[in-house]
């Protein structure tokens, strides 16, 4: 996917910018990270992804064809996880399979598969007012996943979730991504997740959000619980931490 030169305000130009001169291309099969301060613009970018906004000036391009609106291999993970309240954690994995018909017998196997990898089979027939955040999130994850899409858009999606749940499903997550090298654009608040996870690290600063930094993951693969440990995981992360303060002292400087 390729972002080119792109800019962005809610409301048209006469908006405030959002997003200024943003460029960034990610090649197939890349798992990226995107790491910033709050209201630096992360989530409009992946708003602008899923087709959900249209930028005001620049190019936004998947697979060479430029994005025109959401698309069925985009899959999304938006920060709030948007269950329909009347429909079943089960229906609500289901409901990229559409409204007008009923699910197919494989994409009833394959909702039933994912519900049991973010560890929600017990939990198929309840009801969204009837979770708690982390997992009405994990039903977001799995209904992401449902159409198996080729280009992951991931909004904070563990926010929610507890320690030992995050480290779980960081771990999914990276298998799943491994097993078919799908592109992943993974927005976090966390510097050990986005190192964890990702092949790359971007850092946004924003006011108007740009690109501060861009930085090479080369811990080899599949990463366990262990590798968070190691010195060099330490070492990254503390090189993070320094671009993640300047990245916030820039927003506020501009504000
Ligand atoms: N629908 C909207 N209408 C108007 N302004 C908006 C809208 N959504 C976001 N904004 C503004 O755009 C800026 C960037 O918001 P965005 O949600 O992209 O930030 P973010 O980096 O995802 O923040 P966070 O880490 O808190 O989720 C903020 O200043 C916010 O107030
Ligand atoms: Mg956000």
């Amino acid at each position: 996917m390729r972002i080119d030169t792109v800019r962005f305000a809610y409301g048209g130009s006469t908006g405030a910018p959002i997003l200024q001169d943003l460029s960034l291309a990610v090649q197939h099969g890349a798992f990226v990270a995107i790491l910033g301060p709050s209201g630096g613009g992360k989530s409009t970018v992946l708003k602008l992804l899923s087709g959900l906004v249209s930028p005001q000036g620049g190019t936004i391009q998947i697979d060479d064809t430029p994005v025109t609106g959401p698309r069925r291999d985009v899959g999304t993970v938006f920060q709030k996880p948007m269950l329909l309240p009347w429909r079943t954690v089960r229906d609500n994995v289901l409901l990229p399979a559409g409204f007008a018909r009923a699910a197919t017998a494989r994409e009833a196997a394959r909702a039933d598969a994912l519900l049991a990898t973010v560890g929600l089979s017990d939990s198929a027939g309840l009801y969204p007012g009837q979770l708690s955040g982390g997992m009405a999130q994990r039903v977001g994850l799995a209904r992401m996943l449902l159409h198996d899409p080729r280009l992951l858009l991931l909004d904070e999606p563990f926010s929610a979730l507890d320690a030992m749940t995050r480290e779980h499903l960081s771990l999914e997550l990276q298998r799943l991504w491994m097993e078919e090298r799908r592109t992943a654009l993974f927005v976090t608040h966390s510097i050990p997740e986005a190192l964890f996870l990702a092949d790359r690290v971007v850092v946004l600063a924003g006011r108007p959000g740009r690109i501060l930094a861009d930085m090479p993951i080369p811990l080899p693969r599949p990463r366990t619980l262990e590798t968070i440990s190691e010195p060099h995981f330490g070492a990254l992360a503390l090189e993070l931490r320094r671009l993640f303060d300047t990245a916030a002292r820039h927003g506020t400087l501009a504000a």
